[in-house]
């Protein structure tokens, strides 16, 4: 799906996209790329991580990739100063990487659990935490972390991946009250129902997705494109007086 794109609205901005390699975070980067940004990818998934770098210089963009496991402090820190060295600086922070899987709650084991939650809120929290006193040294940058309608609307068979997005959520606004006073801008977005790898076997069952098209008043499934736009308004100057928000990006679900 094309989208139009802002020309230069990033230029010699440094943008790091962590969990870019594909999906909406790959969609995300290819816009901020497009938009003149230098962007690092950060991914576990180095072959996806390559593919998404290629797809953003055939658009023109410039794109390096690192590897890093989100879960892994270590991992993070060489990650984050791997992309100061090559740049000097981080303007926007894109936490995306999230995993997720359906289990009834008596049956989620504590591996399911922290596979879960060190992904999505633990992570969030490791590479803000490399990320931010690098923001704070030049008092700018713009932190945007992908929250989920399910930060808010709970859903069944899913205890903590909806305990991880509603953290992200309040990661998102505790640090838009802390590092305000810097002016860093923090916010989170929420996607509805996206087509990506992570959903591919939701949208493959008819009986969900029946009752489910029914829950959005625009009457489709998203594609990764329909959060980049809202995604990288969120990190561009047009939102520098957004702060702590949650953006909910999902057809009118929750309207
Ligand atoms: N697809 C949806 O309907 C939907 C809805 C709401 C929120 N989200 C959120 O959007 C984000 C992106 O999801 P997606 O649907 O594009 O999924 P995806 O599986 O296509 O992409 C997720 C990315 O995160 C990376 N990742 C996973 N674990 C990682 C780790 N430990 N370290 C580093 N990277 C890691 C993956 O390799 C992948 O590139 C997630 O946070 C997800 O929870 C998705």
């Amino acid at each position: 799906m094309s989208r139009d794109f802002i020309p230069d609205r990033f230029r010699d901005q440094v943008a790091l996209g962590v969990g870019g390699a594909q999906g909406i975070g790959k969609a995300i980067a290819v816009r901020l790329g497009r938009e003149g940004a230098r962007v690092v990818i950060a991914d576990i998934d180095r072959p996806m991580m390559a593919r998404a770098a290629g797809e953003l210089s055939d658009e023109g963009g410039r794109a390096r990739q690192v590897l890093c496991d989100v879960r892994k402090p270590r991992q993070v820190n060489r990650m984050v100063e791997q992309a100061v060295r090559w740049h000097g600086r981080v303007d926007v922070l894109m936490y995306i990487a999230g995993v997720g899987k359906t289990a009834p709650f008596t049956r989620t084991d504590e591996r399911h659990w922290d596979w879960t939650v060190d992904t999505n809120l633990k992570g969030a929290f490791l590479v803000a935490r490399a990320v931010v006193p690098h923001m704070i040294k030049r008092r700018r940058g713009k932190l945007v972390f992908m929250a989920s309608t399910n930060s808010w609307d709970a859903e069944a068979e899913l205890a903590p991946y909806n305990a991880s997005k509603a953290g992200v959520f309040l990661l998102a606004k505790t640090l838009a009250r802390e590092l305000g006073p810097y002016g860093i801008n923090s916010n989170a977005v929420g996607p509805g129902l996206i087509r990506t790898r992570l959903t591919a076997p939701l949208l493959k069952d008819r009986k969900f997705m029946r009752k489910y098209q029914n829950l959005i008043p625009l009457g489709r499934v998203g594609e990764p494109e329909d959060i980049a736009g809202p995604a990288t308004f969120l990190a561009s100057p047009d939102a520098d007086y957004v702060n702590g928000v949650l953006l909910f990006v999902d057809g009118g679900q929750l309207a």
